[in-house]
């Protein structure tokens, strides 16, 4: 992107396992960069477009292919960069988007096994000079997520994997974290929503 980083505006992405609260806290965060007068544009994937929202639909309902369930995410996630995602941080707006590719790689990668060179070729196909300048990741353990999944609301297919899929899923979300030189801040999610809250305004203090 050939623009200064004075009139550039940020990416800000939001991932977790299924329960970790991440929705939440997405309102806070959306608060505190409006209080610091930035435009912020909310969000997420797969959906983010009218395109994508109808892939959304198919690939949370439908059985398919693990191939074809990630390519379905990375199609939605190009509709979405060239759509909502560069377009909005070229005029200058924060975009905060729940889950981005980061979920690709813990969910099709460490969830149903994808080979992770296939992700990593889907990524430099459809955001090759695209990344988060921030990703929030809410992390808690298995069991507490678990509790926090509504039992009112009719879970998705995803939703309804085992623990031992959403333990590969949260050992590969950690597993990037720990490889990120910082782009991905762990949040501590078993914390009260005050504790929560202020670890938001840290990672964030330098923007505010
Ligand atoms: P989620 O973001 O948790 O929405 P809600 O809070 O409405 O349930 O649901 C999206 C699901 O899609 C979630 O289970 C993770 C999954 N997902 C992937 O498997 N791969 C991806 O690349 C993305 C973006 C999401």
């Amino acid at each position: 992107m050939n623009q200064t980083d004075a009139t550039r505006g940020r990416f800000i992405t939001f991932e977790g396992i299924d329960g970790a609260g991440k929705s939440t806290h997405i309102g806070y965060v959306t608060s505190l960069l409006k209080g610091a007068g930035k435009r912020v544009v909310s969000t997420r994937e797969p959906g983010g477009t009218p395109l994508g929202e109808k892939l959304r639909d198919l690939v949370l309902h439908e059985k398919m292919h693990l191939e074809t369930e990630a390519l379905i995410m990375f199609a939605s996630r190009r509709e979405h960069v060239a759509q909502v995602v560069e377009p909005a941080i070229a005029r200058g707006d924060w975009v905060l988007s729940d889950r981005f590719t980061d979920a690709s790689f813990a969910y099709q990668g460490g969830g149903r096994g994808l080979d992770r060179a296939k992700l990593d070729a889907l990524e430099q196909w459809v955001h090759p000079h695209l990344q988060p300048d921030l990703t929030l990741l809410f992390d808690v353990p298995l069991d507490v997520a678990r509790a926090r999944l509504s039992a009112t609301r009719a879970l998705d297919k995803f939703e309804m994997e085992q623990a031992d899929f959403f333990a590969r899923v949260r050992g590969e979300y950690l597993r990037r974290a720990a490889e990120s030189n910082g782009r991905i801040v762990v949040i501590d999610s078993t914390q009260t929503i005050d504790e929560v809250r202020a670890a938001l305004q840290a990672a964030l203090e330098s923007w505010l």
